[in-house]
């Protein structure tokens, strides 16, 4: 059987310090140089070091980024199933993928994320209802997915924020989980296979929320001004190799010299 090269998504970006199990992704070490000196310093730090082309590029995907259509998926086995659904959420312009990892390591295929994982925030949870719990606090609707529901994707109201719930390969979503949810919807099937592979399934039923959620709510990208300066400045860092220590050098050379760096109109 080929093998193929794998890897845990364990360090996101930022690559210094190892997530958290049970709690949203921890911050990282650009996370903590934003907070440190605020999104327009890095931004303005950084801006010289990026074509004109790659900020115009970031600037069009945070526009069209969508915060309020978040996957979720519980014990993924295969790692070409998580990469997939991965890359199929931010292709998407989804902004939050939601990992829970009950029983199975969440880990996805190098070659099929292709590193589009660090445009994300990617947040791990050790069991669903904290997951849910989370979700619903933040004003989402949870809904499982699950062949057996009678309700159609259809008829699912996007005039709130929407997660989607996503089972593993061999059992789907537990019992429990379905239950924890605000309801549970299907993708109707027609042949006579009697489920869609997962990351299918999570590709499918995404891009119909998110084409709706869109049309609802009459544009493209739905992510706050904060958010998209802390993203913007944190998508710089990450395109600038050693992207900490530059902008640590440039601030400390400019406070020693009187200078407040300058900020950078996006
Ligand atoms: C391969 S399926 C799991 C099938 C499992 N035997 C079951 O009965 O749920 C993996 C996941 O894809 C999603 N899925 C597959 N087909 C679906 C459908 N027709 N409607 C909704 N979700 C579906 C669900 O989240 C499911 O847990």
């Amino acid at each position: 059987m080929r093998k193929y090269r794998e890897r845990t998504l364990e360090p996101l970006a930022g690559d210094d310090e190892p997530l958290l199990a049970t709690e949203p992704r921890a911050p990282d070490a650009i996370d903590r140089l934003i907070e440190r000196h605020g999104a327009e310093t890095i931004c303005s730090v950084l801006a010289p070091l990026l074509t004109a082309e790659r900020m115009a590029r970031i600037d069009v995907v945070l526009a069209a980024r969508l915060g309020t259509v978040i996957p979720v998926v519980e014990d993924v086995y295969e790692p070409h199933n998580g990469a997939a659904v991965i890359r199929s959420a931010e292709a998407l312009g989804l902004q939050e993928l939601h990992v829970i990892e009950t029983g199975v390591r969440f880990q996805a295929a190098r070659g099929v994320t292709r590193g589009c994982h660090r445009w994300m925030d990617l947040q791990r949870w050790r069991d669903p209802a904290p997951c849910v719990a989370a979700l619903q606090a933040r004003g989402f609707v949870v809904l499982a997915t699950t062949p057996h529901s009678a309700i159609p994707l259809e008829q699912v109201d996007v005039s709130r924020p929407v997660a989607v719930m996503f089972g593993n390969e061999h059992a789907g979503l537990p019992a429990a989980t379905i239950a924890a949810c605000d309801g549970a919807v299907a993708l109707p099937m027609f042949g006579f296979t009697e489920s869609y592979n997962l990351s299918v399934s999570a590709a499918l039923v995404t891009s119909q929320l998110a084409a709706r959620r869109r049309a609802h709510l009459g544009r493209v990208g739905d992510l706050d001004p904060a958010r998209i300066a802390h993203l913007r400045a944190r998508w710089y860092a990450l395109k600038v190799r050693g992207a900490v220590g530059v902008v640590e050098r440039t601030v400390s050379r400019q406070t020693r010299a009187g200078v407040a760096p300058e900020p950078q109109s996006p």
